[in-house]
C-alpha cells in the first residue's frame, strides 16, 4: 500500500499523531509526512496540523473494511460472495472488473475513491475519498445478453429495499435506473454486460451511492443531487450499508437468474416516480411526450401517447417528468 494510503489509515482514528511517529512508522522524513498531508488535503480530506500535537482528521474517518462487509452478511449471501477486492483508489470499480472479467462470478470490487468515476451516457460520476459507496459486482448468466434488458431495473429494486431498510422511505425509481429523493439524485447504476447474446456473458454491475458528500466534490455535479445522511438524517456506516446492499444485490440477481424481472414488477409499480405522470422520451433524435404506462415484463419502459401505447428499450433514451 502507497505511504500515502499508509497514513490516512493511521489518521483514520481522528487522534493526534506526532509528524515524528508517523515518519518513524512510515519509515519516511517528518517533510515527507507534511508533503502528504498536503495530498491527503488535496483530496478533500481535512487533516489538521496544531504545533506541538501533529496532525489530526477533524472526525474519525469509517474506511471500508473487507473482512466486516463479509462478516456481516447472512450465510446465504456470503455463500454467493466470491470475494471482496478493497481497493484505496482505482480508475473506476467497473473498469476494474471489466478489466479482470476472468475473475470468479460474484465478485465485488469496492474503492475508497475513483479517478474516473462513470455515469450513464458518459457521464462522469463524482468520487471523492472515503465519504460515498463505488461498488461493482460481477456476474456471470448463461441466457445471453439479450435476456438481460431487465437486469438494470431488478438492481434499482435491490437498491431501494436497502434503502427502505436503513429507513430511507422517500427514494423512488425513475427509469431505467436512477435512483431519487423529492428529483435529487441519490444513486445511481451501470450496467455493463459483454459475451454472447443467446450464450453466457457476464455483466459488471455498478452502483455508487452519495452517503456524505463533501461541499468542494459537490460542486463538481451537474444535475441536483442529495446524499444519503440528508436522506436518512443520521449518520451512515459505510461498511453497513455495503453488507447491507450485497445482501439485497445477491438475492436479487439469483432471483433474476431464475425468474427473470416478474418478480420485481409490483414492487417497480410501487417505486415508479413516472407512473401516471407526465413524461418527455428523448430516444435518439426524437423527444415524444406522453404519460408513463409502467415497465414490461423485458424491463422496457412503457408510454400513453395520443397515437397509442409505446415501448422503449433502454440504452440511449432518456426521460424527463414534466409534471
Ligand atoms: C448513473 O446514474 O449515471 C450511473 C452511476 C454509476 C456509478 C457507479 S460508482 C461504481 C461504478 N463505477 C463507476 O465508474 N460507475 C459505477
Amino acid at each position: 500500500m502507497s505511504v500515502r494510503y499508509q497514513l490516512v489509515e493511521r489518521l483514520s482514528d481522528g487522534a493526534f499523531h506526532s509528524g515524528e511517529s508517523l515518519g518513524q512508522a512510515l519509515g519516511i522524513s517528518r517533510a515527507a509526512i507534511w508533503k502528504q498531508v498536503r495530498v491527503l488535503r488535496e483530496m478533500g480530506l481535512p487533516v489538521h496540523a496544531v504545533r506541538g500535537r501533529g496532525y489530526r482528521l477533524s472526525a474519525p474517518l469509517e474506511l471500508l473494511d473487507a473482512e466486516r462487509i463479509a462478516e456481516e452478511l447472512t450465510p446465504g449471501a456470503r455463500e454467493r460472495l466470491a470475494g471482496i477486492e478493497l481497493h484505496h483508489e482505482l480508475d473506476s470499480t467497473n473498469d476494474f472488473l471489466r478489466r479482470n472479467r476472468a475473475l470468479p462470478s460474484g465478485t465485488v470490487c469496492l474503492a475508497e475513491r475513483q479517478l474516473r468515476g462513470r455515469g450513464r451516457r458518459g457521464r462522469q460520476w463524482v468520487s471523492p475519498y472515503g465519504t460515498n459507496l463505488y461498488l461493482s459486482l460481477l456476474w456471470r448468466f448463461e441466457q445471453g445478453v439479450e435476456g438481460l434488458g431487465g437486469l438494470s431495473l431488478a438492481v434499482g429494486i435491490a437498491l431501494l429495499r436497502t434503502l427502505h431498510e436503513l429507513g430511507v422511505e422517500d427514494a423512488g425509481l425513475k427509469w431505467p435506473n436512477d435512483v431519487l429523493v423529492h428529483q435529487a439524485k441519490l444513486a445511481g447504476i451501470l450496467v455493463e454486460v459483454a459475451g454472447e447474446s443467446a450464450g453466457p456473458c457476464s455483466a459488471v454491475i455498478g452502483i455508487g451511492i452519495n452517503v456524505d458528500m463533501p461541499d468542494a466534490a459537490a460542486r463538481e455535479i451537474d444535475q441536483h443531487w442529495t446524499d444519503l445522511c440528508h436522506a436518512a438524517g443520521a449518520a451512515i456506516s459505510r461498511n453497513r450499508l455495503a453488507s447491507g446492499l450485497l445482501e439485497c444485490l445477491l438475492e436479487a440477481l439469483h432471483d433474476f437468474n431464475e425468474l427473470g424481472l416478474s418478480p420485481f414488477l409490483e414492487e417497480w409499480r410501487r417505486y415508479d416516480l413516472s407512473l401516471g405522470r407526465e413524461v418527455q422520451v428523448r430516444s435518439g433524435g426524437d423527444l415524444v411526450t406522453g404519460r408513463g404506462s409502467g415497465i414490461d415484463v423485458d424491463g422496457a419502459f412503457l408510454l400513453e401517447t395520443l397515437n397509442g401505447l409505446r415501448r422503449f428499450a433502454s440504452g440511449e433514451v432518456s426521460l424527463r417528468i414534466t409534471e
